[in-house]
């Protein structure tokens, strides 16, 4: 991966920059940019296969949704928005990578009172992905660990306020995990730090939480969902569930538009089923797939 910033040599890589495009290391905001300041922002990772945009339209919507939760308005049109993500895939070369896209209430007074009309900062970035690394996961599964949910209530919008998200996943890196799953106060799966959590019961049937504000909605998770519901004969529960049903499941797996979909083979160290990525979240795998190249306008 080239990490280059400032004095190194320039890696060729571009970020756009409300209406410009710029070489990455030369982007940046003013330092009173709300989101610096406040985390007043909010944002979308958007995976890119083979040059395509995956769920485009999953993520706009749910950008919205994000933005109108805080009182700011889309920066631009979907369309444009669209032209722009195209174009820095293009300017990128982005074969297989992410596009990561940030909209702020934009630069002003330090001020906690939200300003009425804002003059939006929007940022876009993109990245190459190792896609070698995700199959050998996906191939071999993760090991999570179960941490306590630390986050505010209001985790249906995508902000960029992840200071719990980064802290759990940063203990889950220490402990030689890929992923920390977040249990609220009743003993409950939330989600995973940056991944929707799923298992598979003794039945065979598909469980993830059911939406509301203690999750985010995953596009990920939707397409899951709607590949599932696409594909006959397999069973899916949106509820809660908890570690130790986790723990005694069949199987396990995480959804996100970095990952896909990847087995989750042990919780806290014990290991889920045999062990081993099981047949059903290969299943979702192939379908969610499938559906996505479908679904996916060129
Ligand atoms: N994370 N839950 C949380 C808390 C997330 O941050 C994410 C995504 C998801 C999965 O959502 P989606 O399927 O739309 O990616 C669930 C992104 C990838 C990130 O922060 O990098």
């Amino acid at each position: 991966m080239n990490r280059s910033h400032g004095h190194r040599a320039p890696s060729g890589r571009v970020a756009y920059v409300s209406g410009r495009y710029l070489p990455h290391a030369q982007a940046g905001v003013h330092i009173e940019d709300r989101g610096l300041q406040f985390a007043d922002a909010v944002y979308e990772v958007c995976a890119v296969l083979d040059g395509r945009l995956t769920d485009e339209p999953g993520h706009t919507e749910r950008l919205e949704r994000s933005l109108g939760a805080l009182n700011m308005p889309m920066p631009m049109s979907p369309a444009a928005l669209a032209l722009v993500m195209r174009e820095m895939v293009r300017r990128n070369r982005l074969k297989n990578g992410m596009l990561y896209l940030q909209v702020t209430r934009g630069a002003y007074r330090r001020d906690h009172a939200m300003q009425a009309n804002p003059k939006l900062s929007v940022i876009m970035t993109a990245r190459a992905i190792d896609i070698d690394a995700i199959g050998k996961r996906r191939s071999e599964g993760v090991a999570v660990i179960a941490l306590p949910d630390l986050r505010w209530k209001r985790c249906d919008i995508k902000t960029t306020g992840l200071l719990a998200n980064a802290m759990a996943k940063t203990e889950a890196r220490k402990r030689g995990a890929f992923e920390a799953w977040l249990i609220d106060s009743d003993g409950m799966v939330t989600e995973g730090s940056s991944s929707n959590a799923w298992i598979v019961t003794g039945d065979g049937v598909l469980v993830t939480r059911n939406l509301s504000s203690t999750i985010l909605a995953g596009v990920t998770r939707a397409g899951v969902l709607a590949a599932l519901k696409s594909g006959a004969g397999t069973g899916v529960e949106e509820r809660p569930f908890s570690i130790a049903e986790a723990v005694a499941a069949k199987e396990a797996f995480m959804t996100s538009a970095s990952g896909g979909v990847l087995p989750v083979v042990s919780i806290d160290g014990r290991e889920i089923g045999n062990g081993k990525p099981g047949p059903m979240t290969q299943k979702a795998h192939a379908l969610y797939s499938k559906l996505d190249q479908s679904s996916t306008a060129p």
